[in-house]
């Protein structure tokens, strides 16, 4: 039987929810897209002008579509959406566990779960339920096994479309995707779903596979992307000691059409709500199925992230505490981009350097202050204080550590910010933005990540 999905209802407006629906509705003005979240100052935040999510280009689709075919509304009010769509998406979150089994490694299915109790108690009719979130393999079976318990008379397909966007990128991402994947068993299902996105996605970039495989394949592409930054970091280190250069080594590898130039900036470690949940998700499954050694492979490219950003972090406190102990760290997210830092490496270094005393003056041009504060742990009482500008933050510092790649640290005037930070001061610079001859002309030495000290 031919299905058409006219009536969209997504659960969980985050990160992905917001601008992934939003899209939809902004490609596809005849189907009718509603967004609910449990979370009630989100929903508000969704219907304001101060949007929770920083996107370039989201203020724009949000403008054209809500209050059109899109609306956010809080999940109290949800039931009868729910009961309307022909579609439902889950959009939550799928954090780390941390009690239970697997706890530290798998992902925690419990949002997910409560989803769908809630489609099994609403929905009416036929219903497509589509895993948006990233889900462990086999998680289907969960979702298929709660919605058979529905007390209504309806009938369910559960698709698997993992969402393949990176923030401060999502809008580009989502307009123009590499791919859309559609995991499913039932192909009226999957034909259904191929037809909302083949309003702007061309047919060839749509890939059908099974659900087991669509599942997986999300888990593996976050763990093959985490792989890479690890393995270039890995590098960076070794060229950091023998006077190589990692850009140009990455510019070399990059050049091979077999490696391709992608993902092989060094850093100080990949950040994000995602690899790190999701490699470790991965390395869960494989122990969970008796394959020891691919579980240890995985949990490598982790290990390796967390040795990058311990290393930067003991080198700028080794620097700062032979002079006044004081750090200015220009960029909290864990891109540029984005105002998010969830597991942004500034979080780890931050807390690795008050716990060595070392007190901080943060500054970051869209993540909200009040909320990274509250992750920093500062039991030494060494402090922090937040700056809106980069020539306040620096005021006073012994070393400046910049940790995400906002464009405007690519253009500091390092002359005149040498006049108020502390004499003796260095440069860390995580993120090869920092332009090291404007640097070294006003006198001031950079350590870059992957390079070394400037001679
Ligand atoms: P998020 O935390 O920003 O948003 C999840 C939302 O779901 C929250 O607003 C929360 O209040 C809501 N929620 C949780 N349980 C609910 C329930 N039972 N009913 C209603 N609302 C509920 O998370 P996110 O970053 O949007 O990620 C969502 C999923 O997408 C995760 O599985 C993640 O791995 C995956 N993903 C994220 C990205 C990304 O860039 N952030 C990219 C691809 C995939
Ligand atoms: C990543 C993937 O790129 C998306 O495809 C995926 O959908 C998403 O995770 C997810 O599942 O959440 P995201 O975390 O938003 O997207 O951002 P990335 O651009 O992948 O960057 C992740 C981290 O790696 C950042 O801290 C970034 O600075 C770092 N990185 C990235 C490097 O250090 N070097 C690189 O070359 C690339």
């Amino acid at each position: 039987m031919k299905r058409r999905i006219l009536n969209i209802a997504c659960i969980g407006a985050g990160y992905v929810g917001g601008p992934t629906m939003a899209v939809i509705a902004d490609r596809c003005p005849h189907v009718s897209v509603t967004v609910i979240d449990l979370n009630e100052a989100r929903i508000a935040a969704w219907n304001s002008d101060t949007l929770p999510v920083y996107e370039p280009g989201l203020d724009e689709v949000i403008r054209r579509t809500r209050g059109r075919n899109l609306r956010f509304i809080p999940q109290r009010e949800g039931a009868a959406a729910v009961a309307a769509a022909d579609a439902v998406f889950i959009s939550v979150n799928t954090p780390t566990k941390t009690q239970g089994a697997g706890a530290g490694k798998a992902s925690d299915l419990g949002y997910v779960e409560a989803c769908a109790r809630y489609i099994a108690e609403h929905a009416l009719g036929h219903t497509i339920v589509i895993e948006k979130s990233t889900m462990p393999v086999r998680a289907a079976d969960t979702i298929k096994r709660i919605l058979a318990t529905s007390p209504r008379v309806g009938t369910f397909d559960v698709l698997s479309n993992p969402e393949f966007l990176a923030e401060g990128t999502a809008i580009r991402d989502l307009e123009k995707p590499d791919r859309v994947l559609i995991g499913g068993e039932t192909p009226a299902a999957v034909d259904a779903l191929a037809e909302v996105y083949a309003h702007w996605v061309p047919d060839q970039a749509i890939l059908r596979t099974g659900l087991w495989s669509a599942e997986l394949s999300k888990l593996a592409a976050n763990a093959f992307l985490a792989q890479r930054v690890s393995s270039i970091n890995a590098i960076s280190a070794l060229c950091e000691v023998t006077g190589a250069q990692v850009e140009e080594v990455a510019k070399v590898l990059g050049t091979d059409t077999r490696i391709g130039p992608k993902f092989l900036k060094a850093s100080v470690g990949f950040g994000g709500s995602c690899f790190k949940k999701d490699l470790l998700s991965l390395v869960y499954l494989c122990e969970f199925y008796g394959l020891t050694e691919p579980a240890a492979y995985w949990q490598s490219v982790q290990d390796l992230n967390e040795w990058q950003k311990r290393r930067f972090a003991q080198m700028a406190a080794t620097h700062a505490k032979k002079q006044g102990g004081v750090v200015a760290v220009l960029g909290l997210a864990f891109k540029k981009n984005t105002n998010d830092f969830r597991e942004s490496p500034a979080i780890d270094i931050c807390n690795y350097l008050l716990a060595a005393g070392v007190r901080l003056r943060l500054q970051d041009e869209r993540v909200d202050p009040h909320m990274f504060g509250a992750v920093l742990v500062d039991d030494h009482k060494a402090g922090f204080d937040f700056f809106c500008e980069a020539a306040e933050a620096v005021r006073g510092a012994d070393a400046i550590l910049v940790l995400t790649e906002w464009d405007q640290y690519a253009t500091l005037d390092w002359r005149k910010l040498s006049t108020v930070a502390a004499p003796g001061v260095m440069i860390f610079d995580g993120r090869t933005v920092v332009d090291p001859v404007a640097a070294s002309a006003a006198g001031l030495p950079v350590f870059t990540v992957g390079i070394g000290a400037a001679k």
